[in-house]
Parts: C-alpha cells; sequence; structure tokens
C-alpha cells in the first residue's frame, strides 16, 4: 500500500489510527497541528504539496461542541472550509480522502438508529460546521468517504469514559446525563476497520462507524465503573447517578438527544461488523489498568 497521510494526528483517533498502522507496516505520515494547522490553504499545499500519498485520513477537529457555539468563524474554517481544502488536494493527487465527521449531524429527535441515508439537520455550530465539511468532501469526487463516529474513546486521550473512573477514584457520588443516547467508538476497533478503506473497498461515500448498540451516558459510566471494579481498581462509588441534561449548566450548545448511529452498512460492504461497545469498553478499561493508568500517584 502506498504512504497514508494522517492529520490530526495529535488527537484521540488520529494518533490511535497513526500508531496501529504504523505497527501493521503502513506507511504512515502523520500531521499533528503543530506541523500542519488547518486553515490557511497555501501552508496546506505548501505542506502536502511535495509528499506522495495515496490516502490521506482527516482527523482534525474543533471537537469542543461549546467551544464552536461560541467561536462560530473558526469552527466554520477548520470543520468546514480546511475540509474542502484538504478533499480538493486530495482530488489534484488523485489520493482518496477519509474525512471524519460526528453523529452531531444530526437534530437527535429519531427513535430509531441513524442511517447513512438519513437527512443531517445539525443543531448546533459544530454540527452544522461538521456537517459543512463533509458536503464539501463528498462534492469534491467520488472516491471520497465521510466516515461518522460517536463518542469516541481510547488510549491516547482522555475521554468521558476515563473521567468517570478518576472521579469514582477519588469522590463518593458521579452523575452523568441519563437522557441522552449515542454509541460509544472505540479508537483501535476504529483503526481495524476502517483500514481497508484506505484502498481495499471500492467507491465512496458516507459510513457510520460506531461499536454496536446504544447508551446512555449515564449507563456508560456506570459499565466502565462496573469493569474497573471487576479489574480491582478501589473506587470509591460504584454507582453512576443520573441527571437530565437539562441540568448541566456548562452546556451552551445543543446537543442530540438520540444519536444513535447505525453501522450496519460496513457489513453490507463485506466487511466485519463492529462488536457491541460493552466488548469494546471492558477491553478498554482491562488494557488502561494494566498499564497502571489509574495506579494512585506515589507518595
Ligand atoms: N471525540 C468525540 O467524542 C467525537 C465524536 C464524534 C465525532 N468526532 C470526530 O472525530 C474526529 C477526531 O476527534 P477526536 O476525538 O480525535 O478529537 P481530538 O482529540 O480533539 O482531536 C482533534 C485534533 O484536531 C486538532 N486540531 C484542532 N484544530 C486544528 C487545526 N486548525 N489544524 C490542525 N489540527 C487541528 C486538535 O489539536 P489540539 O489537540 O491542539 O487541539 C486535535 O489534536 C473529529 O473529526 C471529530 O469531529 C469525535
Amino acid at each position: 500500500m502506498g504512504n497514508v497521510v494522517i492529520l490530526g494526528a495529535g488527537g484521540r483517533l488520529g494518533a490511535a489510527l497513526a500508531r496501529n498502522w504504523s505497527a501493521t507496516g503502513e506507511n504512515v505520515i502523520a500531521f499533528d497541528r503543530r506541523t500542519l494547522s488547518l486553515g490557511d490553504p497555501d501552508l496546506l499545499e505548501q505542506v502536502l504539496g511535495p509528499i506522495e500519498f495515496d490516502s490521506l485520513v482527516n482527523c482534525a477537529a474543533l471537537t469542543n461542541v461549546d467551544y464552536c457555539e461560541t467561536h462560530q468563524e473558526e469552527a466554520f474554517k477548520v470543520n468546514g472550509e480546511a475540509a474542502n481544502d484538504v478533499a480538493l488536494l486530495c482530488e489534484q493527487k488523485g489520493a482518496r480522502c477519509l474525512h471524519i465527521s460526528t453523529d452531531y449531524v444530526f437534530d437527535g429527535n429519531s427513535a430509531t438508529p441513524y442511517k447513512e441515508s438519513d437527512i443531517p439537520v445539525p443543531i448546533s455550530v459544530y454540527g452544522a460546521s461538521k456537517r459543512l465539511g463533509e458536503e464539501a468532501v463528498l462534492a469534491v469526487g467520488p472516491r471520497h468517504w465521510v466516515v461518522r463516529v460517536s463518542w469516541v474513546f481510547g488510549p491516547d486521550r482522555v475521554s468521558f469514559v476515563d473521567q468517570v473512573v478518576a472521579r469514582a477514584l477519588v469522590e463518593d457520588k458521579v452523575d452523568a446525563v441519563d437522557n441522552k443516547w449515542a454509541s460509544p467508538t472505540y479508537t483501535l476497533d476504529a483503526a481495524t476497520l476502517l483500514l481497508p478503506f484506505l484502498e481495499r473497498v471500492p467507491g465512496g461515500g458516507t459510513l457510520h462507524l460506531a461499536n454496536e448498540g446504544a447508551c446512555t451516558w449515564r449507563e456508560y459510566g456506570q459499565f466502565a465503573l462496573d469493569c474497573a471494579a471487576e479489574n480491582g481498581l478501589a473506587l470509591k462509588t460504584f454507582r453512576v447517578g443520573g441527571v437530565p441534561m437539562e441540568s448541566i449548566k456548562a452546556f451552551v450548545a445543543k446537543r442530540p438527544v438520540h444519536s444513535v448511529l447505525d453501522s450496519t452498512k460496513l457489513a453490507s460492504l463485506g466487511r466485519i461488523p463492529p462488536r457491541p461497545w460493552k466488548e469494546a469498553v471492558r477491553e478498554y478499561i482491562q488494557k488502561q489498568v494494566a498499564a497502571g493508568v489509574w495506579n494512585a500517584p506515589k507518595a
């Protein structure tokens, strides 16, 4: 396989893809925000123009939903316009672009999981800016993929599951939202499932890629604590209490209530379907405990 460029390689998903694919022998050329800051098409051309590559995965994005809500211009520039610039450059080079996107392009009003054919209706600046990026990538040419993930977790950057475990180690009470549903996505599973899309899977379009099943933030956190306890962590609390999303005063942006992704298209493309989210979370917590991530600091 030819070279694969990864943008956003300092982030949770980009770092996992870069490490895993390098380990399996791919020729990965990784850029983080320091080495390639998106938003300036001339800089993009200057940095990527001289490099030969067959595929590029764009994991770079402004991902803080509340920050985007109050920094609209920057959000649209990075998540929308820069996605267009990246895809155009890929098209010029005859390379495939895999653009990572989000369940937040949906309004969350569907009672059933979202399929790729469902119409996006973003309800936040983040969602709208990511949708702009999706539309741009898909308009550039038929060989490119928009890959939507949700509730991304993995060893390269702390996310909700890590925070719940860390809090339960020191606090008597841990709460999480119990009226919002989505599907967690394990970065290491995404690395395995996305690899064939660099070259082998023909065509292009939109793909949902999340672990199978759905949960609320409370259920997700509770299962993480169950796994942490199974693995011998000395938690101060074993229960995650439920709170309504409306009670979280720090949330500036609106969030979709039910943005569960239906990832069955993968199987219809002849690929392995994602495993259930509980299996992925169990494995992750086990590995993090074994790696000593939550060991008490030595006195
Ligand atoms: N996290 C989730 O739960 C979630 C859910 C749904 C979809 N997604 C999508 O999945 C993709 C990967 O997200 P993630 O979880 O890996 O998030 P992440 O850890 O925040 O990674 C995004 C990376 O993009 C970088 N970045 C931000 N602005 C940039 C710019 N102007 N130029 C270059 N790089 C820039 C960030 O750099 P800094 O670290 O310096 O800020 C960060 O390293 C994104 O497309 C996101 O929209 C994520």
